[in-house]
């Protein structure tokens, strides 16, 4: 975190990672708002994101989730989960502002398929001949712009509150805790 004091928690990670599950946990364990990027877009544009991609093209999602998390990141007491692709531009997660701790929820993409299984249809870029395929191919091109996040929680056979309990560990190891309640 770039200064003393969390304002905000910001997840970032793969498809089935968990950010939408833990962070809603989390924020209710802090007394914090809860802000999924994608429930945002979908309920302000009325369409899902499949139909979003395939009636506007997926740049149009890219930019709506940038401006969405961006609004977000303007928030105080709010823990956020972005849309697995958005930390994958370079430098996104180097722009965060002060008082933003960043999470990298990271999954295998086995687990992935095993934990999104017939949600695929919610998620454009796993609809195909071979998910999991993709998956690795996508985790693999996607990594290294995950691991710029601060921290990292390895989610595989943990559950939501596992992980949950984890980050607040590592809030509290970080002194972060403080004053956030
Ligand atoms: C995407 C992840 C999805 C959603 C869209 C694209 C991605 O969000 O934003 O389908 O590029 O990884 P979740 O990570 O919440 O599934």
């Amino acid at each position: 975190m770039k200064a003393s004091g969390a304002r905000r928690v910001l997840l970032v990670g793969f498809m089935g990672s968990g950010k939408s599950s833990v962070g809603r946990k989390l924020a209710s364990q802090l007394g914090w708002r809860f802000e999924d990027v994608d429930e945002v877009i979908t309920r302000e544009s009325g369409m899902s994101v499949p139909e979003i991609f395939e009636s506007f093209g997926e740049p149009f999602f890219r930019d709506e989730e940038h401006r969405r998390t961006q609004q977000a990141l303007n928030q105080d007491g709010v823990v956020i989960a972005t849309g697995g692709g958005w930390a994958t531009v370079p430098a996104r997660l180097d722009e965060v502002p002060n008082g933003t701790v960043t999470i990298w929820l990271s999954v295998s993409p086995e687990e992935v398929i095993r934990r999104v299984g017939d949600l695929k249809g919610i998620r454009p870029l796993l609809g195909c001949a071979d998910p999991l395929e993709k998956a690795r191919d996508l985790l693999e091109q996607r990594s290294d712009s995950y691991s710029r996040a601060e921290h990292k929680v390895d989610t595989d056979g943990f559950s939501v509150e596992d992980v949950s309990v984890r980050i607040l560990e590592i809030l509290q190891a970080n002194n972060l805790r403080n004053g956030m309640e």
